[in-house]
Parts: structure tokens; sequence; C-alpha cells
């Protein structure tokens, strides 16, 4: 519970760095202080405040706290002794007092190294066209170095002067979206200036570039579901268009709000009668009518399932995706029906109210999981 509590404010005081940051830069940019970069404004410093070491020094995340606490009592100070003239003098006595008691947070802790596109976000959400292109342009540029599985050990990979690092773990879910783009663009250099990873701005557009990092953290999650049996990051569905029985095609990104079964067509299975509790789509290459539901039939909708599964072939399984539009669940491909061990991405926080209604089923099991543990910050150290 303790622990609980500690986490929520400890992500407001994350998320509240980040905003603050985010709208100093938009005011900058709509004064015209600072220009574009990369179709975005450019953070016009070479650091940036990041609650991501907060995570791991709780006692400077304290001192934060404490310090900002202060700066508002300052404040309305001030704004007191502004109107009260007889104790005025006694009430901004009081501040330096303040000051010297306050625990200030060590500027080290919080400085972390930024680049003009620290504050970038993607353009949309990940799809699955974009991810298979991403995927092309990874085997095309950067198999050499970073290797087919992402984990460094490319064939030209021993005679670079850094190793590359391991891409297949959480490294991408660290960094900021906006500094994995300009690392692509710009390229890396050492501590002396050195070239360390070749810079890509010539021959990517940011759009492909953007699709590189969907391509990346969806192999990413794959290699880590292969690797440990749970999606150890936050992994989104890569959106992909639907088509369905009256006729319509939407983006299975219509559906957020609602929780969502993906239910890949595999030999002979049937697919599994509709539950009132998830709304079903069939995933399902080909052209033929669609008679019922709604099936998604993109080669891309497939391959993009298969990449964030670590499977040759999705074939048969089936998959669930929360409210927000994050993968979830993936069926047991060798047992039938579900449970709410199945839940791949979670966190050991046990649910957050014990229902006095047991659920009647592995599914009611596993969604009554899935919704006690929704995914909260995902920067830093806290998984959902
Ligand atoms: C010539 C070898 C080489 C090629 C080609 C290459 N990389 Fe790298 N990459 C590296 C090395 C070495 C590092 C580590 C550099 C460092 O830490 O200074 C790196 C680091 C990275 C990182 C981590 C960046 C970070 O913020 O820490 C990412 C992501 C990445 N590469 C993606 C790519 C992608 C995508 C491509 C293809 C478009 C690519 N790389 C092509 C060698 C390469």
């Amino acid at each position: 519970m303790e622990a609980a509590i500690e986490a929520q404010w400890l992500q407001a005081l994350i998320d509240g760095l980040q905003s603050a940051q985010l709208a100093l830069l938009r005011a900058l940019h709509a004064l015209g202080i600072v220009g574009d970069v990369h179709g975005q404004p450019a953070w016009p410093w070479a650091w940036r405040l990041s609650g991501d070491n907060l995570l791991i020094e709780l006692g400077q995340a304290r001192r934060l706290a404490a310090a900002l606490a202060f700066v508002a009592f300052a404040l309305l100070a001030l704004a007191v002794a502004w109107a009260w003239r007889r104790g005025r003098w006694y009430l901004l006595a009081t501040l330096p007092l303040a000051a010297i008691t306050v625990p200030w947070p060590d500027a080290s802790a919080l400085r972390v190294p930024a680049t003009p596109a620290s504050f970038h976000v993607p353009p949309g959400l990940p799809s699955a066209a974009g991810v298979v292109r991403g995927q092309a342009l990874y085997a095309q540029h950067c198999v050499q170095c970073h290797g087919t599985d992402g984990r460094g050990q490319g064939p030209q990979a021993a005679s670079l002067a850094v190793w590359p690092p391991n891409l297949a773990g959480p490294l991408l879910w660290r960094r900021a979206d906006g500094d994995l783009l300009w690392h692509l663009q710009h390229g890396l250099r050492d501590t002396q200036g050195r070239p360390t990873m070749p810079a890509f701005g010539d021959r990517l557009s940011d759009a492909d570039a953007w699709a590189l990092i969907d391509a990346m953290k969806a192999q990413a999650a794959g290699e880590m579901l292969r690797a440990t049996g749970q999606w150890g990051r936050p992994v989104r569905l890569a959106d992909a268009p639907v088509q369905c029985a009256d006729g319509r095609t939407r983006p299975l990104s219509s559906w957020r709000g609602q929780r969502l079964r993906l239910v890949v067509a595999g030999q002979g299975t049937p697919p599994p009668p509709e539950d009132p509790r998830l709304v079903t789509v069939q995933v399902r290459p080909g052209d033929d009518p669609v008679a019922e539901g709604c099936v998604a039939r993109t080669p891309e909708a497939w391959q993009a399932l298969a990449l964030l599964a670590g499977v040759d072939s999705p074939a048969g399984l089936q998959f669930i995706v929360d409210r927000d539009g994050y993968l979830r669940a993936r069926s047991s491909p060798t047992r039938a029906g579900w449970s709410d061990d199945d839940l791949l991405c979670r966190s050991d926080a046990p649910p957050r109210s014990a229902s006095t209604t047991a659920p009647a089923d592995g599914l009611g099991a596993l969604i009554a999981r899935m919704d006690a543990q929704p995914v909260r910050f995902v920067k830093g150290g806290f998984i959902h």
C-alpha cells in the first residue's frame, strides 16, 4: 500500500517535471524564440530535467518535492507580504531561513543530457504498415551492426570501437523517443567526439526513422517475450485497417476505450464465440468477403503480430488489448482457454481492490487482473 502511494506521488512529480518543460518549450516556440527541427519545436539547451533518476534515488525525489513545496510557500508568502503591510518584514524574514533548511535536490541527479529533439513525440500511433516498413529498413541499414535480433551481434559489430548496445531489452523504453530519433538521424559520438554510430539523416526521412523506432520496439517486445515469457515493457498494439461484415472499414484504434481480443486464424480452428466483455476482431489475410464480425486482413497486421509475439507465425494465437491500446495477454499455445497468469504485461502489485464476487471463468479472472493493473508510467523503472 505504501509503495502504491509512493508510486503515485512520484509519478505526479515526474509527470509534472515533463509537462512543465514541455509547456516552457511550447511557450518559447509560440514567442518565436525557438525554431523547429524535424518538424517539432527544438529544445534549445544541452540539458533537461528528467525524473527517471528519481525512481532510483528516492531521497532525491523527496528533496525535490520539499524544494517545490518551499517554492510554493515562498510565492504565497510574497503575495501575502504584498497585501499585509504590518507583517511584511516578519514574513519576508522567514524566507531565507526556510531556504536554508530546505533539503535542495542535487542538480546532477535531475539533469540529463538533452538533444534538440528530446521532447519530440511520435507523429501517431504505431501502425502495422509502419512496423513492417521499419523492419525492412532495419534489414537494409542496421542489421550488419545490430544483428537480426537486435542484440548487437551483427557481422560488423566486432570491428567497431564501441560494441552496439542490446536493443532487444528495455533500452528503447528508457530513452526519450525524440532522443532516439535524433540519434538515428545525427549519429552518436563518444566522449572524445569520435563517431560511434553513423548518422542516417541523408538516407532516412523522419517518417522512416519513426517507423524504425516502432519496428525496433516491436522486435524488442517479441524478444523479451521469448526470453522471459513476459512483455517486460508496455507494448502498444500496431494499428491496422479492419473490414467489417457491414461493409465498413475502420482502424483497430477506433475501438480505443474498449477491450479488444484479436483472434489470429489458425488451421482448422473455428473462431471463438463472441463475448460481451470484449470486442473480437479476427486476423486473417485474404480478400474473400467478410461474412460476419470484423477482420484485419492486411499481411502487415499479421506480420506485426508475429514480431510482437516473437514468433515466425502467429497462426492460432489470440491477443488481448486493454482499453488504452496496450497489448496485455497472449493465449498460451499449449493450453486451451485463458487464466489470469496469461497477463504478460503486469506489475507484481496485488490487485487494487479484492473483489468479493469471484469471476466465473479464466477470461473473467484475466480481465479483472488486467483492469486492476493498468499500464502506468512508461519511462524509467515503473512497470504498468
Ligand atoms: C556501423 C555500425 C552501426 C550501424 C550501421 C547502425 N548502428 Fe546503431 N549503434 C551502433 C553503435 C556502435 C552504437 C552505440 C553507440 C554509442 O553508445 O556511442 C549504436 C547505438 C544505437 C542505438 C542506441 C541509441 C541510444 O540512444 O543509446 C539505437 C537505437 C540504434 N543504434 C539504432 C540503429 C538503427 C535503427 C540503425 C539503422 C538505421 C543503426 N543503429 C545502424 C552501431 C551501428
